[in-house]
């Protein structure tokens, strides 16, 4: 048999398919489980050893030359799709604009908004703080020390140690809205009413994990607060953002650095089938009651006396609570997203059915989840 004169053919063949679907249907032909090449390849048992030294080597080599001239064309055929695509896609900047605006603000902004107002209303005002922060107030200064077991568990971005803080630190992407808590302090004194939201940086990616997520931060500052303070707040804040009376928190001892005593907090949930067939959880009633059960939210606590002295206060005069929450989970379990990942793909089709409107403002009057 010519072998040769086979690899000719199938070469111009192959050189010949004009889309990738049309190249699919020939590698098929000649190496799928049923292709000539692939059978000409199980002849090979059958034959003598003498037979098989003379032929062995051109009927691989017919193989070789068959998917070289397959990768070749799907390269050149690819390359051709992504310039048409690149030819088709031009923006034309010069077109007037849309009569209808076409962007929607993301939710985890409009959840932001909707922050702000809830605690404005309860005499909050919003701080901010650096997205590259230093050592000292991501760690240091919120008691964990340099070699504080805690650390290890936040999986921090670091700079190169040639970059170096004003204080001497390490400079970081910070890992939590916490160091906002000591900025505010130092920055204003007490007594203090701040949320800080924001985005934070963590090395974890999965479903629920993104290297870049956000959070909030709240933190009271002032004489006489109390744990009930706390718990009041979190009530008062949760049935707001979610526009249920029926929200019921369970407190639960734990541990955190910078607050003591700490609280976890869990919220009661049901599962529930929502429009799309989809189960998905629905917060409202004890977590104790029959088809229910509890959730873990967020952690707080009062904060820890020591970070009140390395925010240049007086330990003996004021005390307050703070809290941590996601953002990006508060969305999700608002308006019923599943995946985590998709906030931050930048997929227009998920922005249009997730996103709001500009002019949905959150408002206390006008209801804070109210959509147009
Ligand atoms: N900073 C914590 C974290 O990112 C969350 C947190 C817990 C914040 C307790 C707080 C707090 O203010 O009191 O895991």
């Amino acid at each position: 048999m010519d072998y040769e004169k086979l690899g000719q053919e199938a070469t111009a063949r192959i050189a010949g398919a004009d889309s990738l679907d049309m190249l699919e249907t020939l590698r098929v032909e000649f190496l799928g489980k049923q292709g000539s090449v692939s059978a000409l390849l199980k002849t090979l048992g059958g034959m003598s050893p003498d037979e098989r030294k003379e032929t062995g080597p051109k009927i691989h080599g017919l193989r070789e030359t068959v998917s070289d001239a397959l990768a070749s064309r799907k390269a050149d055929l690819e390359a051709a799709a992504m310039e048409a695509r690149l030819a088709s896609e031009t923006v034309d900047l010069s077109l007037p604009a849309p009569e209808q605006a076409a962007g929607t603000v993301h939710p985890v902004s409009q959840v932001m908004d909707e922050l702000a107002e809830i605690f404005a209303d309860l005499g909050f005002s919003v701080a901010t703080g650096p997205e590259v922060e230093d050592d000292w107030h991501n760690f240091t200064a919120l008691n964990m020390p340099e070699s504080h077991p805690a650390r290890a568990m936040h999986d921090t971005f670091y700079f190169g140690e040639d970059r170096v803080a004003p204080n001497g630190g390490r400079m970081l992407l910070r890992t939590h809205t916490s160091p906002v808590q000591v900025r505010t302090m130092l920055e204003r004194g007490a007594p203090l009413r701040i949320i800080a939201p924001g985005r934070v940086y963590r090395s974890d990616s999965d479903a629920t994990h993104t290297p870049m997520f956000h959070q909030v931060e709240g933190l009271v500052i002032d004489r006489d607060i109390h744990l009930g303070h706390l718990k009041w707040t979190l009530e008062t804040f949760l049935k707001a953002f979610f526009e249920r009376e029926d929200i019921v928190l369970r407190l639960r001892p734990s541990y955190f650095p910078f607050t003591e005593p700490s609280v976890e907090v869990d919220v009661g949930f049901a599962v529930e089938t929502g429009p799309d067939g989809k189960a998905r959880r629905v917060l409202g009633g004890s977590g104790d009651e029959p088809g229910h059960a509890w959730m873990e939210l967020l952690g707080s606590g009062m904060v820890n006396a020591r970070v009140i002295e390395f925010a240049g206060l007086d330990r003996a005069e004021w005390q307050g609570f703070a809290f941590g929450v996601g953002v990006d989970r508060l969305a999700m379990l608002k308006y019923g997203m599943d995946d985590l990942r998709a906030f931050f793909d930048g997929d227009v089709r998920w922005l249009r059915h997730y996103g709001f409107s500009a002019f949905d403002q959150p408002t206390l009057s006008g209801g804070v989840g109210a959509r147009a």
